[in-house]
């Protein structure tokens, strides 16, 4: 049920650049030629009746509710499904009309329960609002004809129910499914009276197909398809328009509120990442704000064998500032640091890097990015001159050949991956670089045309590979590149992938990818249009994860496919913020904007600002800090938003430096397993109790917008306040949008950037400054940022991380839809009743080989570690490769992974572990030793909190 607050024009906007005037009820309007009568009218502020269109959707026909008059035509045209001419006359309303309007939603009350077009249920729904504004509340057939009641309600789906006694088949929820979430779950069943809307086979919401995006919960104009929130609350208060805090699509959502409750999370029309759509984690799975694990006052303890104790936010912050104090005067100036979080605004990771390099005086400051894209960041810099992608996403409706390389867009980024199937059904052509058979391989009305299926660790060589092809067969564009590319840079990379060691036959044992593959795909890309390259972690979480990345910009370059809409090179961003957290300064060797810490013309700048001196040198990367953790020179870490013991690499390794630190504090929404290892807890903030803006994948900053109070009192930013005022240096700001005023006043890329134009235009891609007042789509229009594109060299090293004959199978991890990350948050919602544990895909091949069936508890190990999961016995994972999931701690699955990182950023290596698996009987020790730290650490706390 879509907001009936939103102005819905009834059918999509025509694309044609030819304008058309023609009149309606006797006033002129001018439009695109091919834009339906209906929304020339909506247009001209006259919303003619409907019941089957909606404005998300191709124009169906089926309701003829919306009958209009054109003069010289007979009858009475549908308006959704007329389109206007020159000259046109068209009458929206007359005696004629309004009788046959009402004739109809006659017919539709006479088979619609009472109830719902009625007073007596104080819900709003678009037949209703129909009914009433045509004047039709009644109907003349009465209830002794056939009708659709009886039916039973379906609520097998946790978060809405299909009521098919309110259902009128306009068939609006299985138009959803097929153009906006591409997901073609639903279809109508039967014919004429007896049609009826069935999910998959007929089988039930929740064990059918359905991704639980929720679209067709949005489109439909009854009670049929309904949120269970509105059960309970039929009518919202109030609507505040905020944006996602789960990925890094960003999507824009309205908050329906009812109090302090959310009682719908709907998906905003008018987002320019998402455009009315969302998945099941933003649209649904909100419920872990209000958990009842949620922490809501601080803690403190000496030491993490001692029960947590309750204190006063004062107290919190007065003890977590003298023991900082106390551990820099006893080890040292550079014995503290802290960690930005990508879950959190632009403005929190922005007070922490401040907070670190001016209250701490060093620049030991890291963000999760460093085990995500921090690849990306040096590869595209040094390349193209800008960190971050290059398109909106709205570009790939302009791409003809999209090549996608170690991401999983239906499972990481589903609005993207919605878009991208409506483009590939429009006949863009696809090539996926991935060593599984992910779902975009084949899904409804799509077939990637290739589906190189890697080894994986062989990135770079299948890349070489492609490019080899590109250079020798002459496909590369000489023109864009003398215009545009340091040419020095692109002789040296041409001669070296022109080398027959990197051509597709001789790279083809090593990749495991047949080279007529290779050669079609690289054609394809070439040839084929404009090319756009959408890449994951399975590009940068690697020993040579920058090298990858350079490889991707060297092929984007040498085809001329940046610089426009319709290509570029687009790194698929995992958690909300992470670009944002880059962006705000939370590398050890950068301010904000990307500026190493060395330069001094940008340190003099801060300096200023900020009344301190900075130290010039790069601090810790999270690496070091765990290194000089247990070297006994590190001791204090100051950790917002980021669960370090579940998220990072080799989990023992992790977990001994933690336990090593003397003072650990932890802000964060639960009880996670870093705080495990914590004596300060600071209770956190949800993205619905605070204000502020989050950066999604497409450098879109969008507002955060406070819906609730925070539970425990304090927004995240006030508690970086309070902590720096207790350090001694003091921060003083009233309203986040003053933290937003500094970041601009100190980074070129953000000079335009303020809330007022953030509220104006609703979200803004950077940069957004003189040259680029309201934001900048695409990037590298005309020159790339760093001026000439710089190519570079990019040898393929195989990473040391081999199979032998004790570990031969290679491990490769990833995200299921409706999990997240480490699953703090979505483990709290009824998004398990689809994924409750981790397992371990095994191909059928080597799952027979070692007795293994779908449900046995494996021991899987590396050289790292081990631990024990379920299998999953898929051809999904190719014969030698097994994969699984980090969404739950208990599984262990960074038990396994080893620390092995890649060159340049110490990006961990997570998508390439040599494993072994065998049949098991139970846990591994380590989960036996996780199991006893989790319960004393429950007894610990001394309350109802569980550590899950
Ligand atoms: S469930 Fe709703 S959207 Fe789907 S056909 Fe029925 S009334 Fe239309
Ligand atoms: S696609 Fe990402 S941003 Fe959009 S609703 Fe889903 S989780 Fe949120
Ligand atoms: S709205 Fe036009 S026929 Fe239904």
């Amino acid at each position: 049920m879509f907001s009936l607050d939103y102005y819905d024009f009834g059918t999509p906007p025509s694309e044609a650049a030819e304008l058309v005037t023609l009149e309606i009820d006797g006033r002129p309007v001018t439009v695109p030629a091919g834009t339906s009568v209906m929304r020339a009218a909506a247009l001209a502020r006259t919303q003619i009746p409907k019941l089957c269109a909606t404005d998300t959707l191709k124009a169906f026909g089926s309701c003829r509710l919306c009958l209009v008059e054109i003069e010289g035509r007979k009858g009475y045209p549908a308006s959704c499904t007329t389109e206007v001419a020159p000259g046109m006359k068209v009458k929206t309303q007359s005696e004629t009309l309004d009788r046959l309007r009402r004739g109809v939603m006659e017919l539709y009350l006479s088979d619609h329960p009472a109830e719902l077009v009625s007073d007596q249920r104080p819900v709003r729904t678009e037949i209703r609002e129909m009914a009433q504004r045509i004047g039709c509340t009644q109907n003349r057939y009465g209830a002794d004809g056939a009708r659709h009641v009886g039916a039973s309600v379906d609520d097998s789906n946790p978060y809405f129910q299909f009521d098919p006694n309110a259902c009128i088949v306009c068939s609006r929820c299985v138009r959803a499914c097929d153009e906006v979430q591409g997901t073609f779950a639903l279809t109508i069943e039967g014919r004429g009276f007896a049609s009826r809307v069935v999910a998959s086979q007929d089988e039930g919401f929740l064990a059918s197909e359905c991704v639980s995006c929720g679209a067709c919960v949005e489109a439909c104009p009854t009670t049929a398809l309904q949120e269970k929130t509105l059960l309970a609350h039929p009518l919202p208060e109030r609507t505040v328009t905020t944006t996602c805090g789960y990925c890094g699509v960003g999507c824009s959502l309205n908050a329906e509120m009812k109090g302090e409750t959310v009682v719908r999370m709907a998906p905003d029309r008018e987002g320019k990442a998402n455009h009315g759509h969302a998945c099941v984690k933003g649209r649904f799975a909100y419920g872990y704000a209000t958990h009842e694990d949620r922490v809501r006052t601080p803690l403190i303890r000496a030491k993490i064998t001692d029960p947590w104790r309750e204190a006063t936010w004062d107290e919190a912050f007065q003890y977590a500032a003298s023991e900082f104090k106390r551990l820099q005067a006893k080890y040292g100036r550079d014995s503290v640091g802290g960690i930005t979080s990508s879950r959190c605004t632009n403005e929190e990771a922005y007070l922490v890097q401040k907070l670190v390099r001016a209250a701490f005086g060093n620049n030991n400051v890291d963000t999760c990015a460093r085990v995500c894209h921090s690849p990306t960041g040096y590869g595209l810099k040094h390349t193209l001159g800008e960190s971050a992608g290059t398109q909106a996403f709205t570009s790939i409706m302009k791409t003809d050949v999209v090549l996608l390389i170690g991401a999983n867009p239906t499972e990481g980024h589903p609005v993207f991956a919605s878009q991208l199937k409506q483009r590939l059904r429009q006949g863009a052509h696809l090539i996926v670089v991935d060593p599984r058979t992910i779902g975009i391989v084949r899904a409804p009305h799509v077939q990637a045309d290739y589906h190189l299926q890697l080894r994986p660790g062989t990135n770079v060589a299948v890349m070489n590979a492609l490019s080899h092809v590109v250079v020798t067969e002459g496909l590369t564009r000489e023109s864009y590149i003398a215009e545009r590319c340091e040419q020095p840079s692109y002789e040296k990379w041409k001669a070296f992938v022109a080398h027959p060691d990197r051509s597709p036959e001789a790279t083809a044992d090593v990749t495991g990818v047949p080279a007529d593959q290779v050669r079609a795909a690289a054609r394809l890309y070439a040839q084929g249009g404009n090319a756009a390259i959408y890449y994951g972690l399975g590009v940068t979480e690697h020993s040579q994860g920058t090298t990858m990345v350079m490889c991707i910009a060297n092929l984007a370059m040498a085809t001329g496919n940046l610089g426009r809409e319709g290509v570029g090179v687009n790194p698929l961003r995992g958690q909300n913020n992470v670009q944002g957290s880059c962006d705000m300064g939370s590398f050890p060797h950068e301010l904000t904007g990307y500026r190493h810490i060395s330069d001094q013309a940008t340190r003099a700048l801060f300096e200023s600002a900020w009344g301190v001196v900075l130290e010039r040198e790069p601090g810790l990367r999270i690496p070091n800090m765990f290194e000089a953790a247990l070297d006994g020179t590190f001791k204090g870490m100051y950790v917002q938003g980021e669960d370090m013991a579940q998220s990072d690499p080799n989990t023992l390794h992790v977990t001994a430096a933690l336990s090593a630190l003397e003072c650990l504090v932890v802000q964060d929404l639960f009880l996670n397993e870093t705080a495990k290892y914590a004596h300060v807890f600071l209770p956190g903030s949800s993205f619905l109790e605070k204000d502020g803006t989050f950066t999604n994948a497409e450098r879109r900053v969008s507002r955060v917008r406070k819906v609730m109070e925070p539970l425990a009192g304090l927004e995240d930013w006030q508690i970086t306040v309070r902590l720096s005022n207790a350090l001694g240096y003091p921060m003083n700001y009233a309203h986040p949008s003053e933290i937003m005023d500094e970041i601009a006043s100190l980074t070129p890329t953000f000079t335009g950037l303020n809330y007022d134009k953030l509220d104006r235009l609703g979200s803004i891609q950077w940069p957004c400054n003189a040259r680029a007042p309201d934001g900048t789509p695409t990037m590298h229009i005309g020159e790339f940022v760093r001026g000439k594109g710089k190519f570079f060299v990019t040898d393929y090293v195989p990473t040391t991380e081999r199979t032998n004959s004790r570990y031969p199978l290679l491990l490769t991890t990833g995200r299921v839809l409706t999990q997240y990350n480490v699953g703090a948050q979505t483990r709290r919602t009824q998004n398990v009743v689809w994924h409750d544990e981790d397992r371990l895909e095994i191909h059928p091949h080597d799952a027979e080989t070692r007795g293994v069936n779908t449900g046995d508890w494996v021991g899987v190990a590396s050289r790292a570690g081990d631990t024990v999961m379920r299998a999953l016995v898929t051809d999904r994972v190719q014969p030698g490769v097994v994969y699984t999931t980090f969404h739950f701690p208990e599984s262990g699955a960074n038990v396994v992974t080893t620390e092995n990182s890649d060159w340049a950023t110490n990006c961990p290596e997570y998508k390439v572990t040599a494993v072994q698996v065998i049949r098991v009987t139970q846990p591994a020790l380590w989960q036996q030793r996780f199991r006893e730290i989790s319960q004393r650490q429950r007894i610990l706390r001394g309350d109802r909190v569980s550590q899950t």
